[in-house]
């Protein structure tokens, strides 16, 4: 496999183990742009500044030198060179991520830096909220992933050991936010495939995909 594939959707949809297993799968490299932003959002956090001064916000994000790995098998983001693979997970970074994301400047500066990483390889399956709409508009093959909302919040409080209830009102209020941004919107391409994963498991949602490549 030649190509980026771009895999978008809400939290929960399954993006992440989908798209790590898909880039192992077709021996290509692999981005959670998700990442990027958390990382930078931890850089804001650490800093001291509030996640909603957008001019404070933009002079961090400047400042940090955010590095991703492209290892499906060893997903890895340093800040400065420090490891912040663990604390991006975290509720403090979860809660504040959508108001660094709709920083204007920092998307400019994020999705610059995805984009480098995207032309540096042959082959990449690239995950996010604006992959096939802002990112990579001539992905090989654009995804959609979806799931009803009690699943999305079943999975990710599995993950995260949170309570069901207070994920689920975390996904909707960031899912709000996200999908209210203007200046990028963060929505599906008109020419992306959608796949609702609620009753799906992660292998047949990666079987569906190498299908869909295949044809
Ligand atoms: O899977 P989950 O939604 O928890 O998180 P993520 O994919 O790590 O993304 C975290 C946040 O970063 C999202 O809620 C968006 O606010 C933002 N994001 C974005 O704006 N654009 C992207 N391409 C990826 C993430």
């Amino acid at each position: 496999f030649q190509g980026v594939v771009a895999v978008d959707g809400p939290s929960g949809s399954g993006k992440s183990t989908v798209s790590r297993r898909l880039a192992e799968a077709l021996d290509a490299a692999y981005l959670d742009t998700g990442a990027m932003y958390r990382a930078a959002t931890w850089a804001v956090l650490q800093a001291g500044v509030d996640p909603h001064d957008a001019d404070g916000v933009l002079k961090v994000v400047e400042a940090a030198q955010i590095e991703i790995g492209t290892d499906p098998a060893a997903p890895h983001v340093t800040v400065d060179g420090i490891g912040v693979d663990a604390p991006i997970r975290g509720p403090q970074v979860t809660a504040a991520v959508s108001a660094v994301a709709a920083v204007p400047g920092v998307r400019a500066m994020l999705v610059g830096a995805q984009r480098a990483i995207i032309a540096a390889a042959g082959a990449i399956v690239v995950e996010g909220r604006d992959i096939g709409t802002a990112v990579a508009p001539d992905a090989t093959l654009k995804v959609y992933l979806t799931a009803d909302v009690t699943e999305r919040a079943r999975r990710r409080s599995q993950e995260t050991e949170a309570d069901q209830h207070a994920t689920a009102a975390d996904l909707l209020r960031r899912d709000a936010h996200d999908s209210g941004r203007k200046a990028d919107p963060l929505r599906q391409a008109d020419d992306a495939v959608e796949l609702d994963t609620t009753a799906l498991s992660i292998d047949e949602v990666v079987a569906a995909l190498l299908k869909l490549l295949a044809g």
